[in-house]
């Protein structure tokens, strides 16, 4: 038979593929450099750049270090930074927060508000056990000291100038205790980024090794979230808006995104995905083995599909390749 035309049909899901012009008119998806979080490290006691296996440019840097970083940073676009202090020595001193206080104060003062700083709250970089909470004698969790120890974090480093604090400890109670305490200090326009759904996982690797943060003894299995968990998920972001969040996280961001629209549903704020240190890293690695030829067009691909899925931001180690990458 001498077919000539191809069959007939009502309509054509190729016909609006076949061009970059006509993809891009109807692409449902977009995004700029404006919706994006770059995490950084800044560690006491270190001066330069350390590296941290598996995650590329991101490093452990000392003040000064941090400050070029974020310069070349802004330079490209970056405005949002998520800064993750960690201290020189564990301990109680720490946990009086001065390494924070100084880090967003060297900060704030070079760069002032070219750029937002939203600042990790959590106690496992600070405390001897390297768990997120302040524990009893007997080991587990005491809710009232935590409670109050997270919010000494926020004061101090609001205090120092922090745009914003971003509690990822996931204690009962913890952002109803910090927007507490800040607008009683008179912060009541500083708004708290929750790590509402924030699972255990096995993809916290690198950056456990980034922040010296690891558990010394057992797992975070009793305050993070089970995986299985589809309705604590839910709720435990739910309890965050209840308790006055303004923004909303689920992380790790690529084994979450099922859970973005539902969360956005229930609670009607903005829900961001954080793209996680061992996310990152396994998309690093698979193009430094050659099996992702495009590293770029791999993590654009992902940030489409957090988009896609709902997500308002994205909290990831390659904001600072959006220039790069032509957003
Ligand atoms: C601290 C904290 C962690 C991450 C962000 N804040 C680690 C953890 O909970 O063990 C993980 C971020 C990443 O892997 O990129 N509580």
């Amino acid at each position: 038979m001498n077919r000539t035309t191809t069959p007939a049909t009502p309509w054509s899901r190729l016909r609006l593929r076949q061009s970059p012009h006509l993809r891009d008119l109807v692409a449902e998806t977009t995004f700029t450099a404006a919706n994006l979080i770059q995490p950084i490290f800044i560690v006491g006691g270190i001066t330069g750049a350390e590296t941290i296996p598996g995650l590329g440019d991101n490093a452990r840097l000392g003040g000064h270090a941090a400050l070029e970083v974020i310069a070349r940073d802004l330079e490209t676009g970056v405005r949002h930074f998520l800064l993750f202090c960690v201290p020189a020595e564990k301990g109680p001193g720490a946990l009086r927060f001065d390494y924070a206080k100084r880090a967003v104060g060297l900060i704030k003062e070079q760069f002032g508000n070219t750029l937002n700083l939203w600042v990790d709250i959590c106690l496992c970089s600070a405390t001897n056990h390297g768990h997120c909470a302040m524990l009893d004698a007997r080991g587990r969790i005491d809710l009232g000291n935590t409670l109050d120890a997270l919010a000494a974090m926020s004061l101090a480093v609001v205090g120092a100038g922090a745009d914003g604090v971003s509690p990822s400890d996931m204690m009962d109670g913890r952002t109803a205790h910090i927007r507490a305490a800040l607008d009683a200090a008179g912060h009541t326009n500083t708004p708290i980024m929750s790590y509402s759904t924030k699972f255990a996982s096995q993809f916290y690797g690198p950056f456990r090794g980034a922040a010296d943060s690891a558990p010394q003894f057992g797992d975070r299995r009793h305050y993070q979230i089970d995986v299985r968990s589809r309705r604590d998920a839910i709720a435990s972001s739910v309890r965050c808006a209840n308790e006055g969040a303004d923004l909303l996280m689920v992380k790790p961001g690529m084994t979450s995104i099922d859970l973005i629209a539902p969360i956005t549903e229930a609670t009607g704020l903005s829900v961001g995905a954080y793209q996680v240190s061992g996310e990152y890293a396994s998309l690093l690695a698979l193009h430094g083995q050659g099996l992702i030829t495009d590293f770029d067009a791999a993590l654009l691909e992902t940030w489409h599909v957090f988009r896609r899925a709902g997500a308002a931001y994205i909290i990831t180690y390659g904001a600072r390749r959006a220039w790069a990458i032509g957003l």
